[in-house]
């Protein structure tokens, strides 16, 4: 097992709070998890927010998408109340309200953009110059379904490592995140396989794969060595890692 393994809250504690919000971040700290990842788009008014889904639908119950409202707008939405009822009067979060929290903390992000539909809108400079404003370069992996993204990270000079994210059933992903100059590789936890896990180490690629939900999952990754796993059950890997 690796000295340092890292259990990424998806979305923050989105099992026991609302996804992508300040309060599920902070319950991930609370249920053992060493970072939290997290989804970013624009808004119309070029703010970054925290946020999954480009429809508003399922959160909000509202019509449209991000990019269709201001941040001030956005604001006025409920984030929380879809979830539970305790929940009520939470706001959408904007990336400045998690790097503010997480630079007074030593914890891990691993921020994704939103982007896969989205080209040449300038999401890659405004999340790089937020991350250096507030100077957590070393505890901060960006990444993206979007290649064309990698690439652009790239030209920021931004210094956080980028990981090469993918929905699966590419062969020899780690030629990818190598092509990318990624540090990390993100597969879907079925992808994983002994061989996989040694040719990423040939290739000097580490290893953080996402859907790793379950005890026989989370297992089967620390055996095999990952470097680490996003996974809606941060408690479980807790227990499971430091037998607490
Ligand atoms: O980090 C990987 C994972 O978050 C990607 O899937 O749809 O939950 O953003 P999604
Ligand atoms: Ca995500």
């Amino acid at each position: 097992m690796n000295d340092f393994f890292l259990i990424y809250a998806h979305r923050g504690a989105s099992a026991t709070h609302p996804e992508n919000t300040m309060p599920a971040f902070a319950a991930a700290l609370r249920q053992g998890a060493t970072g939290i990842e997290l989804d970013v788009q624009l808004t119309r008014d070029g703010e970054l927010v925290v946020f999954h889904d480009w429809s508003l639908k399922r959160i909000f119950g509202k019509p449209g998408h991000i990019r269709d409202y201001t941040l001030a707008e956005l604001r006025r939405f409920d984030a929380g109340r879809w979830f539970d009822s305790r929940f009520a009067g939470i706001s959408i979060p904007t990336l400045n309200d998690v790097l503010d929290r997480a630079a007074a903390k030593s914890i891990m992000l691993n921020i994704e953009l939103k982007n896969f539909f989205s080209f040449a809108n300038g999401i890659e400079q405004k999340v790089s110059e937020a991350i250096a404003r507030h100077n957590l370069q070393d505890q901060t992996v960006i990444s993206t379904f979007n290649p064309l993204s990698l690439e652009l990270l790239q030209q920021t000079g931004c210094g956080a490592d980028t990981a090469f994210l993918y929905f699966g059933h590419l062969r020899e992903a780690w030629r990818y995140a190598h092509e990318y100059n990624c540090a990390y590789l993100h597969p879907p936890v079925h992808e994983v396989t002994e061989s996989f896990v040694e040719a990423c180490r040939e290739h000097d690629i580490k290893i953080v794969p996402y859907q790793v939900n379950t005890l026989p999952e989370i297992t089967r990754m620390i055996e095999l060595g990952t470097d680490g796993i996003i996974t809606s059950q941060p408690t479980l890997a807790h227990r499971l890692l430091h037998g607490e």
